[in-house]
């Protein structure tokens, strides 16, 4: 397939060629088409050598092969990654100022736009209006990620992962059924099939971090791997998948909405925002249930006397039942709620127990307890769970990969929602 890859002028361009390339392993001819402003952040030698094409940015070279409306008439899908508010704002008011204007201009393909910028441009009434004006083509404008920015900053507005937009871009290019190729072709999130199709689950995963001081933090294990297969699994069954990670060693999932973040107070924030208009939340987190009273904003020194700082701590939310709770006094909340349960057992009290103990505490439709130590659960590939439920349905185990775990996890949320 030909694809036209624009790049405007953001720091999020170098990340483009990542997704460049994961256009070209999959046999597509790539034409890389910066903007002179993204040759600022990301030169024509990189994007040359990855595409292996010549790249132009200005509408008056290689004039001879009518360039200018050649790419755009030949291209079988357009993406523009990343996307600044001014280059939407010029998109939307149909400026040709570059050969990536005169390619928006010419082409009759499906086009995803994939904006990256601060929050407050974002938000800015114009670039919403530009959003909205571009939407209503037909034109596919990702939402941003939230998380951290550029600078110090964190919000929406974040680039998200190439897989993500891949995802997405593969998406495009399988016309709906009896559609007619164009803008306003794509398929959206209702077009999707499966067991989950029209269905917002909203999946959190990995662990939270509490920070000491500007270099230490309490955090956990969570390697974030059960919940980024659980998000998989929810998307392969239709859903359409949010998914806040906290700490993770691995790559949040590919076709989710990602969030990103540290503390367990920006995860509760991030839920309590996700959820509204959300079917079914699980909450795969490792949540710390303790934080520091205090930060401190410098470094802690040792002491001259050599005594020991003492750390006083303070509960944190508990952001499960919290959601349990706000639905019962009315907050629109999902109707399934997910809840794990990381048990050890000890000597009065079995893990099944414990994890029986937890689902009333919690109120959550369903509870998966596993069992971990230092060399259980976290961090493994492999994983062992029984799932409890309010409803006194007899409990299910499963076994497996974390993928075979998160499908069988899936496979009670497709019969908890159906009931
Ligand atoms: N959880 C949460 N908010 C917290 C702590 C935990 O939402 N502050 C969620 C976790 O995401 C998980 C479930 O609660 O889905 C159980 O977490 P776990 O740490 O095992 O339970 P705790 O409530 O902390 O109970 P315990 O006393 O056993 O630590």
């Amino acid at each position: 397939m030909r694809i036209v890859l624009g790049v405007t002028g953001g720091i999020a361009a170098y990340k483009s060629a990542l997704l460049l390339r994961l256009m070209t392993e999959a046999g597509h001819t790539v034409d890389v088409v910066p903007t002179p402003a993204a040759l600022g952040f990301v030169g024509k030698a990189t994007w040359e050598a990855l595409s292996g094409r010549p790249v132009r940015t200005d509408t008056f070279e290689a004039v001879e092969t009518v360039n200018h409306v050649r790419l755009g008439r030949e291209a079988e899908l357009v993406v523009v990654a990343p996307a600044t508010a001014d280059a939407m704002a010029r998109a939307a008011a149909g400026l040709a100022p570059d050969l990536l204007g005169n390619v928006l201009l010419t082409a009759t393909c499906p086009v995803l736009v994939v904006p990256a910028m601060h929050t407050e441009m974002w938000q800015n009434p114009a670039t919403v209006a530009n959003v909205a004006t571009l939407r209503s083509r037909g034109i596919t404008v990702l939402d941003p990620d939230s998380g951290r920015l550029t600078g110090l900053d964190s919000g929406p507005g974040r680039f998200p992962e190439p897989e993500r937009i891949w995802a997405e871009a593969q998406r495009l290019m399988r016309p709906a059924p009896g559609a007619a190729p164009g803008p306003g072709s794509q398929p959206g999130p209702g077009t999707a099939t499966g067991p989950l199709a029209g269905r917002t689950v909203v999946v959190t995963a990995g662990g939270t971090r509490e920070a000491l001081d500007p270099v230490r933090y309490l955090g956990n294990r969570s390697s974030g791997k059960q919940g980024v297969a659980l998000a998989q699994a929810a998307a392969a069954a239709g859903a359409t998948v949010r998914f806040i990670g906290g700490a993770m060693s691995v790559e949040p999932p590919s076709g989710a909405a990602v969030t990103r973040v540290e503390s367990t107070q920006e995860l509760h924030d991030a839920v309590m925002a996700q959820c509204a208009d959300a079917d079914a939340l699980i909450m795969a987190a490792a949540v710390a249930d303790f934080r520091p009273t205090e930060y401190v904003e410098s470094k802690i020194k040792k002491a001259e006397d050599g005594s020991s700082p003492v750390i006083h701590l303070e509960r944190t939310p508990d952001i499960l039942a919290g959601t349990v709770r706000a639905r019962a006094e009315g907050v629109p909340m999902p109707g399934v709620i997910v809840g794990f349960g990381a048990e050890t057992g000890d000597a009065d009290t079995s893990v099944l127990e414990h994890g029986a103990a937890k689902l009333a505490r919690k109120g959550c439709e369903m509870l998966v307890v596993n069992q971990v130590g230092r060399d259980l659960g976290f961090g493994q590939d492999i994983n062992e769970v029984t799932m409890l439920f309010a409803d006194g349905r007899d409990p299910v185990q499963a076994a497996g990969s974390k993928a075979d775990v998160a499908a069988a996890v899936v496979d009670q949320l497709v019969g908890l929602l159906a009931d």
